[in-house]
């Protein structure tokens, strides 16, 4: 390489070296290979070289070409990694660093019930169904053999919600979330397993009732389902709730016209202390049953190669037996005091392996 042309390298190593962004390093691209570059300039020039010293010339400017380019495109890789290394560094975040704890963000206790049934129904391999809070009085009572002037309309104490829906029929308030149990049936196939934890209502108010509660259905539809089945899921469930393993629970014949055969549960508690577990007292705690087949006809599924059992109970009931909750209306009235008092960490979710 002759002088002119090692000094033209030496140049431009050194411009690169000091570019310290692409901007600077486009500069110097563009003095050397742009179209009025020094090396541009030198190849147009190779025309007026003498024809004997052409070829050398020629291939020492193309070696040159072939050099500051490699050169020029190592910069501009090294540069774009500087970038990204920059970047990277500045918007890391140290993930080590504790929780700022507030007391403000508490998880209200009938949610965090709802998300303890989760965890112990969704590891019995339970889904989680919804359905609106505004039902129409088909899905409420009609298809759960609750007819016209059956007295379970009454003593539900239902709200009506003025007009009919698009189908003609009667609005209401769901008095229970046993109308999901008519909404998962038309929408799915069996076998079917679900909880419905959700918002109820019932014209009826008093220390222990509000017009607004919460209740869980769960309904199982399979082949060969049986009373067995019934018990074993409901006696696991509620021994892990109130985590008794010894918890008594006792099914007692009752009547609900969507259920046949019907049972109320009832669990082991110390009436005078209010003691769950030993005592010799019972507590009414939920409803149950085997699906009734003109239920389960009503919802298109054939009695005969499908059987089920659904129960229904509230959230607010068992979360007072279980926390000691003396008093329903607190839950509603949003006392900062109380929910300091009753509320859960939000960074300790429920989970099966620590219990609930
Ligand atoms: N829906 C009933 C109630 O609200 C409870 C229940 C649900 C009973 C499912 C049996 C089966 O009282």
């Amino acid at each position: 390489m002759t002088d002119d042309l090692l000094a033209l390298k030496t140049e431009t190593d050194a411009a690169l070296a000091a570019a310290g962004d692409l901007r600077a390093w486009d500069a110097v691209r563009v003095a050397v290979l742009g179209r009025n570059g020094s090396l541009t300039g030198l190849l147009k020039e190779l025309g007026k070289v003498a024809p004997e010293e052409r070829r050398a010339r020629g291939a020492a400017l193309n070696d040159l070409k072939e050099a500051l380019t490699a050169a020029i495109d190592a910069r501009r890789a090294s540069l774009e990694e500087a970038a990204l290394e920059a970047r990277l560094a500045g918007e890391r975040m140290d993930v080590t660093l504790p929780p700022r704890l507030s007391p403000a963000g508490l998880v209200h206790p009938i949610s965090r019930t709802m998300e303890e049934m989760a965890a112990l129904f969704g590891a019995m391999g339970f889904a989680i169904a919804e359905g609106p809070d505004i039902e129409d009085d088909w899905r409420n009572f009609g298809a759960l053999n609750i007819p016209a002037h059956h007295p379970a309309r009454q003593d539900m104490d239902t709200f009506y919600v003025p007009g009919l829906d698009a189908d003609g029929r009667q609005r209401v308030l769901r008095t229970h979330t046993s109308p999901v149990q008519v909404r998962t049936m038309l929408n799915q196939e069996p076998p079917i397993r679900v909880i419905v934890p959700g918002r109820t209502y019932r014209a009826d108010h008093d220390a222990t009732h509000s017009p607004m509660f919460h209740q869980v259905e769960g309904l199982v539809i399979d082949r060969g389902i049986t009373l067995g089945h019934l018990k074993g899921c409901l006696i696991d469930f509620l021994r892990a709730f109130f985590g008794i393993d010894t918890l008594p629970v006792r099914f007692r014949s009752s009547y609900f016209p969507f259920t046949e055969p019907s049972m109320e549960v009832d669990i082991g508690w110390n009436r005078k202390t209010g003691e769950l577990g030993g005592g010799g007292d019972w507590l009414e705690i939920l409803g149950s049953g085997m699906v009734h087949p003109k239920v389960l006809a009503n919802c298109g599924i054939d009695p005969r190669e499908w059987q089920g059992f659904a129960f229904g109970m509230g959230i607010e009931r068992v979360t007072m037996l279980k926390h000691g909750i003396p008093d329903l209306r607190p839950f509603y009235e949003s006392d900062i005091r109380w929910l300091r008092h009753y509320g859960f960490s939000a960074l300790a979710p429920a989970m099966l392996h620590e219990g609930v």
